[in-house]
């Protein structure tokens, strides 16, 4: 069965740091797979060029959908051809492009993304996140919005239908009327995900959604994922640090290092793998399987760390002004 996403030879610099260079990974429709690595590995900017924050250097990134395929850099990030510098909506099209940026595209296409660190409207409700999310889906013309027509009533109520069943299901209708920054942490990372939901993806990106979670919410959220899988028809593209999130839940695992795919396949076959070891722990050796799964952290013993030299102490310098405060009577 095709993919569902392609990602070819990706490469991407920052100056003279290479973040990627030529990752190449698949996505199969219908499974989780997960993108892991050591910090600074380039799995964020993985997710930043598929879904059109940042113009990668070199690449392929295709989405397979019913009608066709995607190009997303492309879609994205359109380089005019010879010819289109003598047609004028070529060009207009190309200096709307430059104007508003392009990631409305990739949502259009049917991708949607969290973000390694929260990224909500703070000061709006959390009914009023989900709402500004769909404007894609919502009737817009200003006419149609002034003579309050029957699409756009309809276009409306189906976009607050939308945000409560999301809100249900992920058990926080009872906060739809809050501030978005006055929920608690846990609550905010799950109310990211409900606004990508929103917009009706078929691919959801999430960028290290158990950062910063207790192990009952990440649970929960192991859950989550599982249910978006199996009874919303959902692809799910994974960055996770939680080993036994990873391992627990996902069919598919791509480990990068230093901007490079050096290993992927099954979890069990990377936890492992001699490569995947040798990043995480710097040295190629087995994984203790009886913690239950997870890449073992290297600990050093207290003991043998060298004693640490005490520090000297600075002269105090004191001002005679404050000094005479002391000799003063109560
Ligand atoms: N906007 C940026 N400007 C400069 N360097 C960046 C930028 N984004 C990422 N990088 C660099 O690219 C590399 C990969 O970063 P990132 O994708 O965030 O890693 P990861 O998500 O795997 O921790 C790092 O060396 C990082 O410093
Ligand atoms: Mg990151």
């Amino acid at each position: 069965m095709t993919p569902l996403l392609t990602v070819r030879d990706l490469s991407m610099h920052f100056g003279g740091v290479a973040a990627l260079q030529g990752v190449t990974f698949t996505v199969a429709r219908g499974a989780i797979t997960a993108i892991i690595g050591p910090n600074g590995a380039g799995k964020t900017t993985v997710f930043n060029c598929l879904t059109g924050f940042y113009a990668a250097a070199a690449g392929v990134v295709r989405l397979q959908r019913e009608e066709g395929e995607i190009d997303l850099m492309r879609a994205v990030h359109p380089t005019l051809q010879p010819r289109d510098y003598l047609n004028p909506r070529a060009l207009a099209r190309q200096a709307y492009g430059w104007m508003t940026g392009g990631t409305h595209k990739v949502v259009r296409a049917g991708v949607a993304r969290t973000f390694q660190n929260v990224r909500l409207f703070r000061d709006m409700t959390v009914l009023e996140n989900l709402l500004v999310a769909q404007h894609r889906l919502v009737e817009r013309r200003l006419w149609a919005g002034i003579l309050r027509t029957r699409e756009y009533l309809a276009a409306e109520a189906a976009a607050l239908d939308r945000a409560v069943a999301w809100l249900e299901l992920f058990g926080m209708f009872e906060d739809a009327n809050r501030l978005a920054g006055e929920l608690p942490y846990g609550q905010q990372r799950r109310l990211e995900i409900i606004r990508a939901l929103c917009t009706d993806p078929v691919l959801l990106c999430l960028d290290e959604p158990a950062a910063g979670l207790n192990p009952r919410e990440t649970q929960a959220l192991s859950r989550m994922i599982l249910r978006l899988r199996d009874h919303h028809d959902l692809t799910i593209l994974l960055i996770e640090h939680d080993m036994n999130l990873v391992m627990n839940i996902s069919d598919h695992v791509v480990v990068l290092d230093h901007g490079e795919v050096i290993a992927s396949g099954t979890p069990a076959a990377m936890q492992g793998h001699p490569a995947v070891l040798e990043a995480y722990l710097g040295v190629a050796e087995p994984v203790d399987g009886a913690s239950g799964g997870g890449l073992r952290e290297e600990v050093v013993p207290v003991s043998s760390l060298p004693p640490v030299p005490p520090k000297p102490r600075p002269p105090l310098i004191i001002d005679p002004s404050v000094a005479d405060i002391e000799a003063c009577p109560p």
